[in-house]
């Protein structure tokens, strides 16, 4: 659902049909500033879906290492990892508005240049958007765990997800997970091992040391808060 409350608010997430999806969609409410920034920076940093391919070269003005993020919450660790590596291009992907209002408010404030931003489901990005072996650097921070084991089957972090990302990464790119949630850490490790397209940075079914380029972002600092423990996966395209 989109948020109706909003009828004067033509920014809609984009997605194509499917059964299964990693996220919901809530109503959420939005701040003045988010909601405006749309209208002040959505021109600049927002990316459709609907327009096919990605041009980088195009859309950035150079070439660059590419960097692609999906599901930033409200972004202030993408802003964070794009303002401390000005030499790479950053594409970030997240389903919730005012996630998407409150990072590019802040890009556009700091005149971030080398950031962009879909407000669309993840996958079909991919899927529409995204070249083959065109990226450097894949993320995925604390997704949806989907707790219970009947919800499994929504965890993005699925065997054809990761085939999918290999497709996307250049030889050599670096595939780079993190979650608060040891089951799904567990469940990451073992989806990850068994992709005979990467190699495990770390060695054969070990978790990562949190690498010098990932701040610790909001849902981190939350599972800290709650005891959780924190473990990252890093793997590298062959
Ligand atoms: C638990 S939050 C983590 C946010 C952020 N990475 C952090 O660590 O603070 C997971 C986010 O992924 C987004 N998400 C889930 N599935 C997605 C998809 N298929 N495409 C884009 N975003 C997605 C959700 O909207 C949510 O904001």
């Amino acid at each position: 659902m989109q948020d109706e409350s909003a009828q004067d608010f033509p920014y809609r997430t984009e997605y194509k049909k499917k059964s299964i999806r990693s996220y919901v969609i809530r109503a959420g409410r939005m701040t003045e500033g988010q909601r405006r920034a749309f209208d002040n920076y959505w021109g600049g940093y927002g990316l459709s879906l609907f327009d096919g391919p990605l041009r980088p070269r195009e859309v950035f003005g150079r070439e660059a290492p590419l960097v692609l993020e999906i599901g930033f919450g409200m972004g202030d660790s993408l802003l964070a990892m794009a303002e401390a590596e000005p030499d790479k291009d950053f594409i970030g992907i997240e389903v919730h508005p005012p996630g998407v209002g409150r990072l590019i408010n802040n890009a556009g404030k700091a005149e971030v240049k080398n950031l962009r931003v879909y407000m669309a489901d993840a996958v079909d990005v991919l899927n529409d958007c995204i070249a083959e072996a065109s990226l450097d650097r894949f993320q995925l921070y604390f997704p949806d765990p989907w707790h219970k084991k009947k919800h499994h089957k929504r965890r993005i972090v699925q065997p054809e997800f990761v085939r999918l990302i290999c497709s996307k990464l250049k030889p050599g790119g670096l595939l780079h997970m993190a979650t608060d949630w040891e089951n799904y850490a567990e469940h990451m490790l073992e989806v990850l091992e068994a992709e005979e397209l990467l190699e495990n940075t770390a060695g054969q079914n070990q978790y990562a040391p949190r690498p010098p380029f990932r701040p610790e972002t909001k849902f981190e600092r939350r599972g800290q808060r709650l005891g959780h423990g924190v473990w990252d996966l890093l793997y590298r395209r062959r």
